[in-house]
């Protein structure tokens, strides 16, 4: 896939750090950023974390060229940003940047930059509560969601000033998925319902030890993101995991296999699509003791049942839903995957090598799998950020309906 370009405007704030947080996780999701900083967030972040991040010439003021050819070259550069990238988004957008914007000023490279952009704009305000609330700022962010610029509202949370209340940048995840979502143009799942899983689930031992795995959830939490993107609404089911859910999202949260089957089973009817990428124990104690379990020197056992299936159980139970499973194996991937499909009734499994010489796989921001699907076709996709493979499942996905749906597969 071609990286897509995006320029990151970085305004004077507190929160000007983040954007170099931001710029990582940009570039995670498959996209090259091109820094633009203002003069005053220089004054809290050096250029130079931004070029080392994203191994790009930082752009820090509009004259700064020395030569008559660089100054030549340098009076037209905001245009030739403006025409290069496909996106800008602005971040933290301080409340001084918003006027700016919102009355068309074009006094330094960003704000020119903003007025010869004709891509979408993304703002993501951070600022004093009073600030955010007064009626001037509220005004002007009016003004630039009437002319289409998208805005990523604050947080709320103790804010640098001391004062809590809404003002915080949104966390950066959370930023870089919805610039993603706005640069996605397809809506071929617009209106449907996709049902996620992620991540592990807890299996308790007693009151304080559990039985977990690896998964981190990324690579659900990427489905659900691309699900969501594309106009599906999205219901994921988590478990415990590290991260921030996708814009937009329907979020239930659980901690064991029972709780996740429980929560899947209860959303499996409003569901078109279902993708299973939680790694579910697959067994648990059905008696938790009460209380600590007591250290002795004595060997101890431990006598484990099997967590119920639910893959398995959605394949028993599925009517004209789409059933995708995954395989998370250290050997025979392919042989396992297929194996999986036709026990549980999928109509699509992912393959995924977690013994993986790359190691990817569990926790790895980047994946590689092999598609094994009812039609007996098996596609292998390469090495590719979770996010870029994530939208790979759903295109196979789409297009496996289709033909299912045509008798052909
Ligand atoms: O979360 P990450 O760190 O990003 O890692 C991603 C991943 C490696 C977890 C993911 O890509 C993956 O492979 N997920 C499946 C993990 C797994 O449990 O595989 P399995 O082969 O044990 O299970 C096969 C299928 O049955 C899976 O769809 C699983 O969700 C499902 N299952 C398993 C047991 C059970 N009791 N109920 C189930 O539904």
């Amino acid at each position: 896939m071609e990286p897509v370009p995006i320029v990151l405007g970085v305004g004077g704030g507190i929160a000007a750090y983040k954007a170099a947080e931001l710029a990582r996780a940009l570039m995670e999701r498959g996209c090259t950023v091109e820094t633009v900083m203002t003069a005053a967030a220089q004054e809290f972040v050096q250029p130079l974390t931004f070029a080392a991040l994203t191994g790009r010439k930082v752009i820090t003021s509009m004259f700064g060229a020395r030569t008559a050819d660089e100054v030549l070259a340098s009076s037209v550069e905001h245009i030739a940003v403006a025409q290069r990238n496909r996106l800008l988004v602005v971040a933290p957008a301080t409340a001084h940047l918003l006027a700016q914007f919102a009355h068309g000023l074009a006094g330094d490279f960003l704000t020119t930059l903003h007025l010869a952009f004709q891509g979408r704009v993304v703002l993501c305000p951070a600022m004093n509560t009073a600030m955010w609330d007064h009626p001037a700022t509220q005004e002007n962010l009016a003004t630039l969601r009437r002319r289409g610029a998208l805005v990523v509202e604050p947080e709320a949370g103790e804010l640098a000033c001391g004062t809590v209340g809404v003002g915080r940048l949104a966390d950066p995840e959370r930023i870089a998925a919805f610039v993603l979502s706005a640069l996605e143009t397809r809506r071929d799942l617009e209106g449907e319902t996709v049902l996620v899983t992620a991540g592990p689930t807890r299996e308790p031992l007693d009151p304080v030890r559990f039985i977990s795995n690896r998964s981190s959830g990324k690579m659900g939490y990427a489905i659900a993101e691309a699900a969501a993107a594309r106009g599906a609404n999205v219901i994921l089911v988590s478990g415990p995991v590290n991260l921030t859910p996708p814009e937009g999202v329907k979020l239930v949260q659980v901690q064991t296999a029972i709780e996740m089957y429980d929560a899947v089973m209860e959303h499996m009817d409003s569901a078109a699509i279902i993708v299973k990428t939680a790694a579910v124990a697959d067994y648990h104690i059905a008696d938790v003791p009460a209380q600590k379990v007591k250290k002795t020197a004595m060997r101890l056992s431990l006598e484990l049942d099997p967590t119920p299936d639910i893959l398995a159980e959605l394949g028993r139970r599925k009517k004209d839903q789409l059933l995708i499973g995954f395989a998370a194996e250290t050997e025979n991937m392919v042989a396992e995957a297929r194996r999986k499909l036709k026990s549980k009734n999928c109509d699509m499994v992912v393959g995924n090598l977690v013994s993986h010489p790359d190691g990817v796989g569990f926790e790895s921001d980047d994946n590689e799998v092999v598609l094994v699907t009812r039609g007996g076709e098996t596609l292998a996709l390469p090495l590719a950020s979770k996010r870029e493979i994530a939208g790979q499942i759903l295109d196979h996905a789409l297009k496996l309906r289709l033909a299912l749906h045509a008798g052909k597969a």
